[in-house]
């Protein structure tokens, strides 16, 4: 039986290849997706490639995983700095997590260098653009 894994993003991530492209670049989320399916058929995984700006949305989601996902890739986008809920919800969450952004928080301002999530996943990918979503692939693979 192959692995599901759940792709989650969080707000904003919508705009994407719109919003601040000198920070976030130029792929849009329908391209992120179709290359994360074409690299997880190349794996042997199945995905389940979801976006909300609403935190109880994606709170949702992986309480859905916990049912049908053998691991989470998450970019919480903003919720990554102030969300304890989904924090709590990737605790109640029982396989793997790997959490990606696109940018180097690091680098950026000083509330982007906490993440409540980080607290919770098994990795953490940032600054490697739209790439890190593939990385995320090859964890689990
Ligand atoms: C982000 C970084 C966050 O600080 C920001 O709020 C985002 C995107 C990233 O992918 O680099 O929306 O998660």
């Amino acid at each position: 039986m192959s692995k599901t894994i759940y792709v989650l993003n969080g707000p904003n991530l919508n705009l994407l290849g719109k919003r601040q492209p000198e920070i976030y670049g130029s792929e849009t989320l329908a391209d992120v997706e179709q290359k994360v399916r074409a690299r997880a058929a190349s794996l042997g995984l199945e995905i389940e490639f979801f976006q909300s700006n609403h935190e109880g949305a994606i709170i949702d989601k992986i309480h859905e995983a916990r049912e049908k996902a053998q691991g989470i890739i998450i970019n919480p986008a903003a919720y990554t700095h102030t969300s304890v809920a989904i924090l709590d919800a990737l605790n109640a969450f029982e396989a793997p997590v790997v959490e990606v952004h696109i940018s180097n928080v690091h680098k950026r301002e000083a509330f982007r260098h906490h993440s409540y999530v980080s607290l919770r996943a098994e990795a953490v990918i940032a600054g490697m653009g739209t790439l890190g979503y593939q990385v995320a692939l090859e964890y689990f693979a």
